[in-house]
């Protein structure tokens, strides 16, 4: 089947290495999933295409959502991720998250997570749409990293757990609709092995990299999401992406990400005038779900003609902020802002993918021994639009559950190794990477925060001229990853032309309203 593979190869001729339950991805998904296989006594392999060190869950700031506060609730918790994920969230799915987030993110503790304290008290923060103060932070803005250091930690000294980095994952291979294994490349040698598993977990993370302007790293091409469509699964809700509002705009700069937990300590939006808007454009002002904080810094950007409004944390304690902040505090000054006197100029940016292959509550996907969980799933948790720092709660809560589910799987997981082979790909293409540029620039201007049909139509045009593509072999990883991006970037297109709504990330400048017909998720398979 055309564009069923990136590479040719014949799995016989390849060396062959064999895992219980092999998980892609070393973010927080993938680490901690591995952690509490491993509990359990399966044999755990991850393969990471880059480092532990590269992921994007080390990058979180903002922290990890849970009602863990004398007056907060699950009940409360459900309630805000239920709005703000605009009509379309898995109520079943939200439930899971917000009951069982709390144990989790006490076990975190438990493992030595070091999370910021006030009078012996774990110290909460609040972000947008959350009606209590319940975000746990560490080190200030580095909880991602906190978080990364106490699984990797963990699992290097008290596990079995095998990583693999540089280890990069092609394709699953999967037959008659149950999957065996993967063929990966490992860098280092710059060979390709197949690894052979009862069960495989897809952790590999996010897309943002689709976009020019992202907060995300290089390593998230989406390549999960890509890799699961071309085996034959089912891709859910792929339309939503979420643009975050406020990300460093300063010429020459990579985008930076300024935390939303940022505004819930009291910084305020000004666009280029010095003027505060956001109290025009919803109740909650700056804390506003992300969506409508995103577009309401997007229509003052064109009303003022200018490329960011400004962050203002002017009015705030000094000394608190620094303290806080230390990561943005740091990066910011490193480009000459001091954020205690100097307006900071900020501008949206992707951020995060709501959508990604379909699973239902214990991660299990449409192909048999095939299970998803991160940013690499979707199972509805986060409907139209996240509810700020739901994500690492999500890794963690559908990572464990994905555990309890391959433990009742492996024993009927034959771990047949039926030989694959794919010869049917051309040549290369020469070096296609100069596409990646134009692809990145084609999702920005039109799959971006606001879409029309015409732009969308561009958007399908620029991957219909590229599908060529897919009959040709790719010799890199780096080629791989544009393959991968590709793919999920038409899917992105695909669904949002599909969609002639509004809701919640995905706006329609076309169709501006939320229709009660459309409250229903587009789900694609090839
Ligand atoms: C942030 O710190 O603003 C990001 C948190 C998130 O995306 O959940």
């Amino acid at each position: 089947m055309e564009g069923r593979y990136l590479v040719n190869f014949n799995t016989k001729e390849l060396p062959q290495l064999e895992t219980e339950l092999l998980i892609i991805g070393g973010g927080i998904a993938g680490l901690y999933t591995a952690w509490q296989a491993d509990r359990t006594g399966i044999r755990v392999t991850v393969l990471t295409k880059g480092t532990i060190a590269d992921s994007n869950s080390g990058r979180a700031q903002g922290g990890i959502a849970a009602a863990l506060g004398k007056t907060d609730s699950p009940e409360l918790h459900y309630k805000d991720s239920i709005l703000a994920g605009a009509g379309l969230c898995d109520a079943n799915a939200v439930k899971i998250l917000v009951n069982e987030g709390p144990a989790r993110v006490r076990e975190l503790i438990s493992m030595g997570a070091n999370f910021d304290r006030h009078d012996g008290q774990l110290a909460m923060t609040k972000e947008g749409a959350h009606s209590k103060r319940r975000i746990l932070h560490a080190q200030g803005d580095a909880t991602g990293a906190e978080i990364m250091r106490t699984l990797a930690s963990q699992i290097k000294e008290k596990s079995r757990v095998e990583i693999l980095e540089q280890h990069f994952a092609v394709d699953l291979l999967v037959e008659e609709n149950v999957c065996r294994g993967v063929l990966a490349f490992d860098e280092e040698s710059g060979s390709y092995r197949v690894f052979w598993a009862k069960a495989v977990v897809l952790a590999s993370g996010g897309a943002g990299q689709l976009y020019k302007y992202t907060t995300n790293p290089e390593v998230a091409t989406g390549d999960g999401i890509a890799m699961a469509y071309r085996a034959g699964a089912e891709v859910m809700d792929m339309e939503f992406v979420q643009f975050h509002p406020t990300t460093l705009v300063l010429p020459g700069v990579p985008r930076f990400l300024i935390s939303e937990a940022v505004r819930g300590e009291g910084g305020l939006l000004r666009n280029s005038n010095g003027e505060r808007f956001m109290p025009r454009y919803h109740g909650m002002a700056e804390l506003a779900p992300r969506d409508i904080v995103s577009r309401a810094i997007l229509s003052e950007m064109a009303k003022t003609g200018q490329k960011f409004v400004y962050l203002d944390l002017t009015h705030l304690a000094k000394e608190k902020i620094k303290k806080r902040f230390p990561t943005i505090t740091g990066t910011c000054a490193r480009y000459g802002l001091d954020i205690t006197r100097d307006l900071i100029p900020v501008a949206p940016a992707a951020h995060y993918i709501m959508g990604g292959v379909k699973t239902n509550y214990n991660g299990e996907t449409s192909i048999q021994g095939l299970y998803a969980c991160g940013e690499t799933a979707c199972q509805g948790v986060h409907g139209a639009n996240r509810l700020a720092s739901n994500s690492l709660l999500d890794g963690l809560v559908f990572g464990r559950r994905i555990v309890e589910a391959v433990k009742k799987y492996l024993p009927y997981s034959t771990g047949v190794r039926s030989h694959f082979t794919c010869e049917s790909l051309s040549p290369p293409a020469g070096d296609f990477t100069a596409v990646k540029k134009e692809l990145q620039g084609t999702m920005g201007e039109n799959v971006g925060p606001l879409r029309t049909v015409q732009r969308l139509t561009q958007a399908l045009t620029f991957f219909d001229q590229n599908s060529w593509l897919k009959k040709h072999l790719c010799c890199t990883p780096r080629e791989m990853e544009l393959r991968n991006m590709l793919e999920v970037g038409r899917l992105i297109a695909e669904a949002a032309m599909m969609r002639t709504e509004s809701r919640g990330g995905h706006f329609r400048l076309d169709f501006p309203e939320t229709v009660s017909r459309w409250k229903k998720h587009i789900i694609i398979r090839r």
